[in-house]
């Protein structure tokens, strides 16, 4: 860590480092306890009566033979406390209380000063992070699950960035496979040129649904399954594999449409790739896989198929059907050995919903069995079901969300709340797509990325609640009180630590580790709940203080404000949400 808040006493320590040092240097020889246990133990109050850092005593109890309280007693004894406001025995745990004035102005200096790379690490090294993200599949409408995919990669790509990696955003595009081959078998024989380009993906859609209820018939009905056009569909789909040109003309303008409306949808939402090779590309590269898994003698026969056995009690893994097309997770395993070869990643993120864990597990266990010992650094960040109206999505329910309409309606609705609160505001349209595309990004961030959430498009551009459109207020807020300041410059020596300012003092310190935390766990609501957090309890402080009024502490607050509006700002890049100046 960077941030000289943490090196004001020992050096390249934090607050909590140094308090574990402390504790041991006044332990006994044989309190049996070593650093780490101590960083462990060491607790948060839930108050700040209690100080900002305590250690309970309780596990020194045995091997000291002595009460835990008078533990704590001889150990608060034992500290000198200049380093700290004070130290206290609070029955068995040990108390201390920062020195509030030396650590605020520390830190708001720190972050003043290096502004929103406040909390870069320097711990990637500049290596690579592919994030597999997003990846619809062609000719078929853009799911929530792939909104999903792509806003959690996005945070999580520039999370990585921070921490000195370099991310490289891949769209794994559903572009191949037997059901494009059944879409052009569906073309030819119903399809209409005009129809499909005025609206791709709802026509493609429909030619799709169509061939599979012919194939599987309504014997009920006395409709008999059509047999013919599956297999002319599995035709068509070989015909592509072995590179046919007619086959893949049209294979390629279906894919051509279903990306210029995905594109809509990506721009709309600010999200770019490094990297469009979806499915298809990995056609001519995996006979080079077939053949290493053939040589390591790893393929057997099965039933006509080609399988990996994974062990005992574990479904194999799928490799090749009987009539020789390959499948899901063939290209998936020429796509990790392409990554691993072209950009020889620190870590792969496979940002895919829950519902495809088994396909990772057996990807990785497949990579392990070729020797491949850096399948370890394959994550598979999973997330949860979106529902509606507390309902499983579903089309033929008629529970969906068009994903398009929804973010329109979501920018419309903020413009109306802009409108009724702020309708002098210049560039108001700009300002609602920024509110309405964060509003929506920021819902799905703040959730727990594995547990799902229900699509409430009024909950999510609500300015009340834990939103992105309140946190964004706070920060036009705060940029709006700092213009009024009419100074541009805000360093100060602060001296106003009151309660509400040292929560904000403790919450801003507390960034860098915040991050850190988001990245290891893959989680970018680490980072948006921080986000509601802080700007909870600025507008707490708001509450509380008069920022402007004109006496000794005006600099200290307006400091502590443009620190705080710093790392607002920031936090809400890191989850790819834009912060409007003004509201
Ligand atoms: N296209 C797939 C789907 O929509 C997701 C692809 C995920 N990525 C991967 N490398 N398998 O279900």
């Amino acid at each position: 860590m960077r941030f000289a808040a943490f090196f004001d006493i020992i050096e390249g320590m934090n607050d909590k480092e140094r308090v574990v040092e402390i504790i041991l240097s006044a332990l006994p020889d044989d309190a049996g306890l070593d650093a780490q246990t101590i960083s462990d133990l060491i607790e948060t109050p839930k108050t700040s009566d209690l100080g900002d850092l305590a250690f309970p005593c309780f596990a020194l109890a045995k091997s000291l033979h002595k009460a835990p309280q008078a533990i704590a007693a001889e150990i608060a004894e034992k500290i000198e406390t200049d380093r700290f406001e004070k130290v206290l025995a609070t029955g068995p745990y040990v108390n201390f209380f920062l020195d509030k004035s030396k650590t605020a102005n520390a830190v708001i200096a720190d972050v003043l000063s290096a502004g929103t790379s406040f909390g870069d690490s320097a711990d990637g090294a500049g290596r690579n992070v592919t994030l597999d993200m997003s990846s619809p599949n062609i000719a078929k409408p853009f799911g929530i699950g792939h909104l999903r995919s792509t806003v959690i990669a996005d945070s999580l790509a520039y999370i990585y960035q921070k921490m000195g990696y370099n991310p490289v955003r891949i769209n794994h595009l559903g572009d191949w496979g037997k059901q494009f081959g059944l879409l052009a078998v569906a073309y030819e024989k119903w399809g209409d040129e005009a129809a499909v380009k005025a609206h791709p993906i709802d026509e493609l859609l429909k030619l799709y649904v169509r061939i599979n209820a012919e194939i599987k018939g309504d014997p009920k009905h006395g409709i008999a399954p059509n047999k013919e056009l599956d297999d002319a569909g599995r035709a068509q789909f070989l015909k592509m594999e072995q590179g046919d040109p007619g086959a893949l003309a049209i294979w390629k303008w279906f894919r051509d449409e279903s990306l210029a409306e995905f594109q809509r949808i990506y721009d709309k939402m600010n999200v770019r790739f490094d990297s469009m090779n979806g499915e298809a590309f990995y056609n001519d590269k995996m006979d080079a896989v077939l053949e290493e898994l053939e040589e390591k003698g790893l393929l057997i026969e099965s039933q006509g198929a080609t399988i990996v056995e994974l062990g005992e009690g574990k479904n194999p893994a799928l490799i090749k059907k009987s009539d020789g097309a390959t499948l899901y997770i063939t290209r998936d395993l020429a796509a990790a050995i392409y990554r691993k070869t072209t950009y020889d990643f620190a870590k792969s993120l496979y940002v895919v919903g829950n519902e495809q864990s088994e396909h990772f597990k057996q990807l990785k266990e497949v990579l392990k069995l070729m020797g491949y010992a850096w399948a370890d650094d394959m994550v598979h960040v999973s997330f949860g079901l979106v529902t509606k109206n507390g309902k499983k999505l579903s089309t033929r329910a008629g529970n969906v969300i068009l994903l398009e309409p929804t973010i329109d309606e979501a920018i419309e609705r903020s413009l109306a709340q802009i409108n009724a609160k702020n309708p002098e505001l210049a560039a108001k349209e700009q300002v609602a797509q920024q509110v309405g595309v964060g509003a929506i990004k920021f819902y799905d961030l703040k959730t727990d990325r594995k547990n799902g959430y229900d699509f409430d498009l009024e909950a999510m551009v609500s300015f009340e609640g834990e939103t992105g459109p309140y946190v964004q207020y706070a920060y036009a807020r705060i940029q709006s009180i700092l213009r009024k300041s009419g100074k541009s410059d805000f360093s100060a020596n602060f001296v106003e630590v009151d309660p509400e300012a040292w929560e904000l003092v403790k919450l801003l310190q507390s960034f860098p580790e915040v991050v850190a935390r988001a990245a290891r766990e893959f989680e970018p609501s680490v980072v948006a709940k921080f986000a509601i957090l802080l700007a909870q309890t600025f507008n707490k402080y708001y509450a509380h203080v008069r920022i402007l009024e004109e006496n000794a502490g005006l600099a200290s607050r307006l400091a502590l404000a443009s620190a705080v509006a710093t790392i607002l700002k920031e936090s809400l890049r890191l989850l790819g949400v834009e912060s409007p100046e003004e509201m």
